[in-house]
């Protein structure tokens, strides 16, 4: 397994992806806060985010990339590179075993045209041609529509529900469990690069 990822921009079709820089601060920070309503349901973080809450974010995110741990990718375009569209980040669960996990959110006024879709594929791209993963997984609030609509359309099996996972305010919420694994990707590549989803 791959424990370190290069920091160069990454592209897909429509959109940049590349490590957060301590300059993105302030865009991240808006960003958040234009989509609170939407992220506060499903990401219990998003609930209380202000400004010293996004430097954090970028300073652990440094981190966790140098030391191999997790990459997390700001969302740009190359013709708006200081709009912040939302991130994407691929982290180990298992190095032992290859297995790597996805989370993504993306800005309200930007969500329902795909972008969540895009990313996405290509985090999956980084995650098994780059890192080497055996299975990628990712963890979805029960109820968060959207988010299943991504996992089934990049050919993700449901494994299961996960109960508890996560409190968000008072609430426990429960969280389902898909997965994709190595030998299904070449497949997949090829479907998502017919569909325009990966260049
Ligand atoms: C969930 C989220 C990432 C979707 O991003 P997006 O850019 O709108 O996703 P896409 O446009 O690629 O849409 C993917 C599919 O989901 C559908 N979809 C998106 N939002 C939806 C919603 N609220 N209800 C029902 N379907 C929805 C789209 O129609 C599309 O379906 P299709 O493939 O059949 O056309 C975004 O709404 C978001 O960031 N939400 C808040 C944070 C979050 O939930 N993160 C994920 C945690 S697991």
């Amino acid at each position: 397994m791959a424990r370190h990822l290069d920091s160069r921009l990454r592209t897909t079709p429509r959109f940049t992806l590349r490590p957060f820089r301590r300059r993105d601060v302030v865009a991240l920070h808006e960003a958040v806060l234009s989509s609170q309503k939407e992220l506060q349901p499903w990401l219990p973080w998003a609930s209380s985010y202000d400004r010293s809450v996004a430097q954090r974010f970028v300073r652990d995110s440094a981190a966790a990339w140098a030391e191999g741990k997790a990459f997390d990718f700001a969302v740009r375009t190359s013709g708006d590179p200081n709009h912040h569209l939302g991130n994407v980040s691929i982290w180990w669960t298992s190095r032992q075993n290859g297995i790597g996990e996805i989370g993504y959110w993306i800005r309200s006024d930007m969500t329902g045209q795909g972008v969540g879709t895009e990313v996405t594929a290509r985090a999956i791209q980084i995650g098994f041609e780059e890192m080497d993963c055996h299975k990628l997984v990712l963890r979805i609030a029960v109820g968060n529509v959207g988010s299943e609509r991504i996992a089934e359309r990049l050919g993700f099996t449901f494994e299961g529900t996960l109960r508890d996972e996560v409190k968000i305010g008072d609430e426990w919420v429960d969280h389902t469990a898909w997965s994709l694994l190595d030998f299904e990707w070449s497949d997949l590549y090829g479907k998502l690069r017919a569909d325009g989803v990966l260049a």
